[in-house]
């Protein structure tokens, strides 16, 4: 069954440039790893001002195996060698999919 795990980004508006110069430079390490199917960068419309970081796995394992590996080089290593955050917070959401739908023409 696949995952679906959003980070949810807190971004201060004189951030938001920042953040999506940063997802347009990203690693793209995240489309090679094993069991990954889908992401997405969703900017605040309405209704919230988060961004949403979008991520869909194979399954639990494959979204745990990323994170204990390849996730902290697509995070510029994680280790104080990045520049301060564009986001001040971020929480993640977990889900399963139950069910789901493509455009039949697509
Ligand atoms: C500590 C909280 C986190 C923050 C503040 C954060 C923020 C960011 C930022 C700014 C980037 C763009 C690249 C960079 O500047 O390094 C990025 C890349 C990414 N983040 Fe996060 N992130 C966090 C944790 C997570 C988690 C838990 C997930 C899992 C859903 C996730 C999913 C991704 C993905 C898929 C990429 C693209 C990686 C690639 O280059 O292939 N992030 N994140």
């Amino acid at each position: 069954m696949s995952v679906v795990k959003i980070n949810v980004l807190t971004v201060p508006a004189e951030q938001r440039a920042v953040l999506e110069e940063r997802f347009s430079a990203r690693a793209g390490l995240v489309e090679s790893s094993d069991g990954f199917e889908w992401f997405e960068l969703l900017r605040p419309v309405e209704g919230t001002d988060d961004y949403f970081v979008y991520t869909r796995w194979r399954s639990e394992e494959d979204y745990q195996n990323w994170m204990n590996g390849p996730m902290r080089q697509g995070h510029q290593g994680g280790d104080g060698a990045r520049p301060k955050p564009a986001a001040t917070g971020s929480s993640l959401l977990s889900f399963e999919v139950v069910q789901q739908a493509s455009a039949k023409n697509a």
